[in-house]
């Protein structure tokens, strides 16, 4: 089929262009008819300009049809110039147009953005195509795409070899399901879909590749979260002969290289990325209550058990003569918060598990309001377990807080593990409360030296913390079997904004020490010959002290754009159920296709 080819491209049409001949080829984006008076927003990928029919055009111009328009450009009357389009000076009057495929009636107005605001998230999907025309779209994924550039530009120039390892592979421990692929020529058989290329990247510095990196797919069968797909990419990599340090610092330049450049191109609303702190897990749980803290701000949680162990506030006391623990967290100018505010952190706070949220505010001294009390110390406090606390443990709690005037004390008293989840999301509401979490900030840090393992208490073993690849400390070897959840391991993540946005070791590379981690984890010696005597073996055969990480491509555009959606950034996303209901996948096969496979249903499908 022929049509008339663009001569130019819709957004870059100027005052300049004026009485010239042109074609554009694209989709209407609006359509306004008056009175057989056509005027139509026509689009392409590069923006919008307005056409005009000649009167009485006969033709059926509905919003997204797409066209190819050739016509004169001219100025538009004074009274028609709209300053807001980078194309509003002129437009095009139509000498001869086209049209190429007709669009019928849509199943959202996709041309205003407010709209889309409140168009069912699955509709969207189920017609991404249409989704993926808008301008905010377009930008998320020509965003990624330059990112991926650039990250593959810093790592060929950094002398790394990008390679592919298979899909159709064996199961690869990443702490998810996997995804399994039947093998038809010996049935009760599987191949997994890789969970990462973590196995792969360990043989390829057996291989003696030195330097790999990989834009690599990942496959996991777990829980969908708002930052999680079934099927996500990861910058995956692998370094041998290095130590620790030499991959945070190669990481962080390459983070700060990358973001850097992308802001200014796309005029991405961040401060540029300075210093990545480092700090280790146990500070991390101490100071923000997980190992994934959001440190665009301070409001570090305190730890007030010994101060208040014999508190006449009998929870706090029976508390730490329980062995757990009272922590707390200060609320600037939380004073004014009202009862009824009060009581939504508490149920907050509750749906992570703890029992209460025990509270004091300190006020104005010269504010004799009911239910105050004046310390002699001269502080004013009011509210909450004000009434039972001791002059010298308002005074070190407050010092302990460095609360002032103004601010709200919020405590968790309960197990460790309660009050380190419960704060860290009590933490992140009173930040978003106070307006704390900087939209322009990308605020990135090391999380190091987090434990080798850490205690299933339903299945009662020890899971990796990491995976099992991930080598102990050196100097915590000695404490594998006499306090194995002592051990730290050389394993790091790096974090940003509160999110987790990569993970990475130093890798065990002596088949021995390999052997003793995976019994340590409850993988048998018979499960060590069926699932890892490539690797075991690999590790007998001259491995190269070796260590990487992997980074989620995804999440890094969502930082980057403000998103707390990860389908926003990916060209065709599944729903949280894992169901793409574009493609309608997963579906049924045919029962040929089971034979074939050597598998009964199990079950029938679904209707
Ligand atoms: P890990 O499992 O921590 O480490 O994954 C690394 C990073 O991948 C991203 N990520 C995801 N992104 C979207 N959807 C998901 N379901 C998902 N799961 C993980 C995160 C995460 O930080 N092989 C190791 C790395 C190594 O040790 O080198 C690994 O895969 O951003
Ligand atoms: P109660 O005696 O249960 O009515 O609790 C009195 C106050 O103590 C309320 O503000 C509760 O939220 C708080 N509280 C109860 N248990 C805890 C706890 N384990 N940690 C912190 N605050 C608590």
């Amino acid at each position: 089929m022929s049509f008339a080819q663009r001569t130019t491209f819709c957004g870059e049409l100027t005052a300049q262009n004026v009485g010239q001949t042109v074609t554009v080829n694209g989709w209407a984006n609006k359509v306004r008819d008056l009175g057989g008076l056509f005027f139509v927003d026509v689009r392409d990928r590069t923006g919008i300009v307005q056409v005009i029919f000649p009167e009485n055009t006969k033709a059926e111009l509905r919003s997204e049809t797409c066209l190819s328009i050739t016509g004169t450009v001219q100025m538009r009357d004074e009274a028609n110039r709209n300053p807001k389009q980078a194309t509003g000076d002129i437009e095009i009057a139509v000498t001869s147009f086209e049209i190429l495929n007709q669009s019928v009636t849509l199943p959202f107005p996709l041309s205003d953005e407010a709209q889309m605001e409140k168009v069912n998230e699955e509709l969207r999907v189920k017609y991404r195509y249409l989704d993926l025309r808008r301008p905010s779209m377009h930008r998320n994924l020509k965003l990624r795409a330059a990112a991926v550039r650039k990250i593959r530009s810093f790592f060929d120039n950094q002398g790394f070899i990008e390679t592919e390892t298979p899909i159709i592979t064996k199961s690869t421990p990443e702490g998810a399901r996997d995804y399994l692929v039947p093998y038809r020529l010996n049935p009760g058989e599987f191949y997994a879909l890789p969970q990462s290329p973590q196995q792969y990247k360990q043989l390829l510095m057996v291989g003696g590749l030195e330097r790999y990196y990989q834009i690599a797919k990942c496959f996991r069968d777990e829980s969908q979260r708002a930052d999680r797909q079934p099927e996500f990419t990861q910058l995956d990599l692998e370094m041998s002969f290095v130590t620790q340090e030499d991959i945070l610092s190669l990481i962080e330049a390459m983070t700060k290289q990358v973001i850097n450049e992308l802001i200014p191109q796309f005029s991405l609303e961040k401060d540029p990325v300075t210093d990545f702190p480092r700090l280790t897990h146990a500070e991390s749980m101490r100071l923000y209550g997980n190992d994934k803290p959001d440190l665009r701000f301070g409001l570090q949680l305190f730890d007030a058990s010994e101060l208040v162990k014999n508190s006449e506030f009998g929870v706090f006391a029976s508390t730490v003569a329980a062995g757990n623990f009272v922590r707390g967290i200060r609320y600037p100018g939380g004073a004014q918060l009202s009862r009824k505010q009060i009581t939504e952190l508490e149920d907050l706070v509750k749906s992570f598990g703890a029992k209460g949220l025990a509270n004091f505010a300190v006020i104005n001294p010269s504010e004799d309001v009911e239910g105050s009390r004046l310390m002699e110390s001269g502080v004013r406090i009011k509210g909450g377990i004000s009434k039972f606390l001791s002059e010298t443990e308002v005074t070190e709690l407050i010092k302990l807080s460095e609360a002032k005037e103004g601010d709200l004390l919020l405590f968790v008293a309960d197990s460790w593990v309660v009050s380190c989840e419960a704060l860290a999301r009590l933490r992140l509401q009173i930040g978003t409360n106070c307006g704390l979490r900087d939209p322009r900030k990308l605020a990135f840090a090391f999380v190091v030296d987090f434990p080798l393992v850490e205690w299933n208490e339903d299945e009662q073993r020890w899971d990796p913390s990491h995976h099992p690849f991930t080598s102990p400390k050196a100097e915590d070897i000695e404490f594998l079997t006499t306090d194995t959840g002592r051990v730290r391991a050389d394993c790091y993540d790096i974090v940003c904004n509160g999110y987790e946005w990569g993970s990475g070791s130093i890798r065990i590379h002596s088949p021995e020490l390999q052997a003793q981690i995976f019994k340590i984890i409850g993988v048998t010696e018979e499960q060590q010959k069926e699932r890892f005597a490539h690797i075991l073996e690999a590790f007998q055969l001259g491995a190269p002290p070796h260590g990487g990480i992997a980074t989620g491509i995804d999440r890094l555009i969502m930082f980057l754009i403000n998103e707390d959606n990860i389908r926003e950034v990916i060209p065709f996303p599944k729903m949280g159920n894992g169901y793409d209901p574009m493609m309608d996948a997963p579906s049924p096969v045919d029962e040929a296709q089971w034979k074939e496979m050597g598998l009964q249903p199990a079950a029938q499908p679904k209707v």
